[in-house]
């Protein structure tokens, strides 16, 4: 069955992230796609160090658990990246997890072309819209298809559960699950064009 990866950016576990995360999940299970959420907790992703022996590894050189998470990135038809918002910007380790898994891609076979998904922003107040911005960097260098929402995938929430009481945020999460699951189903039918 095509299954779409969600990577959660937050070191917290059951963090706002987290939460919108399994809830955007599980929109995606509803509309026929398997779906599961990986998180960074209990993680340090580290930056890329520009050695470039990905290009003969085939593989990062760090070994933080990043190539592992990028097995099952290549796995999936989609990939949808959550982070917590840091400062006006998305969490760091979220942006060295995607330097690296972009530039695997494009030092092997070009896996994340064509993958569906997008990113999500989670903050108390501030921050999100240029998060979402940086993220999808990635997923316009990769040739990754990235479709709407009703809004842009925003959620507010401070403490750990506050996140899911923004109704709008999760609506836009919800629309933006069902979206992705649609293009996944459109995408992997065996039409050739
Ligand atoms: C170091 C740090 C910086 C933060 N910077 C911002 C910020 O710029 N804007 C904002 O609205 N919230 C900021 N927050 C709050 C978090 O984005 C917010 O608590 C979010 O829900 C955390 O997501 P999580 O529960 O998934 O970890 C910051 C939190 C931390 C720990």
């Amino acid at each position: 069955m095509d299954k779409v990866l969600l990577l959660c950016g937050s070191p917290r576990p059951k963090g706002n992230t987290m939460q919108v995360l399994q809830s955007c999940a599980q929109v995606i299970e509803e509309n026929g796609v398997e779906a599961e959420v990986i998180s960074f907790a209990g993680k340090e992703i580290k930056s890329c160090i520009a050695c470039n022996k990905c290009v003969e590894l085939k593989k990062c050189v760090l070994e933080d658990g990043l190539n592992e998470i990028i097995d099952q990135v290549r796995e999936a038809k989609g990939f949808i990246v959550g982070a917590p918002v840091y400062y006006g910007t998305a969490r760091g380790d979220m942006m060295s997890a995607l330097q690296r898994i972009g530039k695997v891609s494009g030092a092997t076979d070009q896996f994340l072309s064509w993958k569906v998904g997008g990113p999500i922003a989670v903050a108390r107040r501030g921050g999100h819209t240029a998060s979402i911005q940086e993220m999808l960097m990635f997923y316009f260098i990769n040739e990754m298809i990235v479709p709407g929402s009703t809004y842009w995938n925003i959620v507010f929430g401070r403490n750990p559960g506050e996140a899911l009481e923004d109704q709008e945020g999760m609506k836009t999460v919800h629309k933006f699950g069902e979206n992705v699951a649609k293009l996944v189903k459109i995408l992997n039918q065996d039409i050739h064009f």
